[in-house]
């Protein structure tokens, strides 16, 4: 089978230079509306599909991805693995701003978001094993592009996804460092759910733009996000360009 990989940007990664992108999929789904037509380009031996989590420019809020139509979307289009792009907040000590993440676990507080695409709705009941929410070779195989790019990442973590778009309470936090969060952020969930359910792999790179709440003397500002947003996703950049040169369709 030829590998199809799909990269879900996040938060300051809307688009990918550098690669050449040959066709634009405006996907109509049974869910409803994508976040973005998806780019079509191709590396090596291997399909690269690009979609941008929260539309190109900006402008849907994590609570509000249409995340059953855009996973649905690169399912159709024949997405074989997925590697998703985030933006988190730091919670414990080894995850400083600018650590990028390669988590293994996730817990969820979402709430109130299309998370499955087995909603009873066809009379069917379907429960999907999720114990190891991230597919662990692709997982590796990002840590070792990262280790390629001079970059090392953070092999393994808790992801706690949460609802936004308020970022936490420093009590919401403490409570998720005591439940075993290493990182927050509000879009891992139900992404990681749905792509298990159409069977592709799936893996995420998450990027540190900021201590989580109560982590740092001062209160969050938008001005140190996107600091470490600017300089942060040149860094992730560079690990899935590693990525594609390293193991696309290999
Ligand atoms: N909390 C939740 N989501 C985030 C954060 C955070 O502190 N930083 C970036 N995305």
């Amino acid at each position: 089978m030829t590998q199809t990989i799909a990269i879900i940007g996040g938060t300051g990664l809307t688009e990918l230079n550098g690669l050449t992108m040959h066709d634009v999929h405006d996907m109509h789904t049974p869910y409803g509306a994508v976040s973005t037509p998806i780019l079509e380009g191709s590396f090596g031996g291997a399909r690269l599909l690009f979609l941008s989590r929260h539309g190109r420019p900006h402008k849907i809020p994590p609570h509000k991805i249409n995340y059953r139509a855009n996973v649905w979307a690169l399912k159709e289009l024949g997405t074989t693995d997925v590697i998703a792009v985030n933006a988190v907040g730091g919670i414990t000590s080894r995850m400083a701003t600018r650590a990028i993440c390669i988590p293994d676990q996730i817990i969820d507080y979402t709430y109130d978001r299309d998370h499955t695409f087995y909603d009873g709705s066809d009379g069917k009941v379907v429960h999907v094993d999720l114990s190891y929410p991230y597919t662990e070779a692709l997982r590796s195989q990002l840590v070792e592009a990262a280790r390629l790019a001079g970059l090392p990442a953070i092999n393994g973590g808790v992801y706690g996804a949460t609802q936004g778009p308020r970022l936490e309470t420093a009590a919401e936090v403490t409570r998720m460092e005591r439940d075993g969060c290493d990182i927050v952020g509000m879009t891992g969930m139900p992404e990681a759910a749905l792509a298990r359910e159409l069977k592709m792999g799936y893996a995420c790179l998450s990027l540190v733009v900021n201590p989580a709440a109560g982590k740092s003397k001062g209160v969050i500002t938008i001005k140190e996000i996107e600091a470490a947003l600017a300089s942060g996703m040149t860094d992730v950049r560079a690990i899935l360009a590693a990525y594609m040169e390293r193991f696309a369709g290999k």
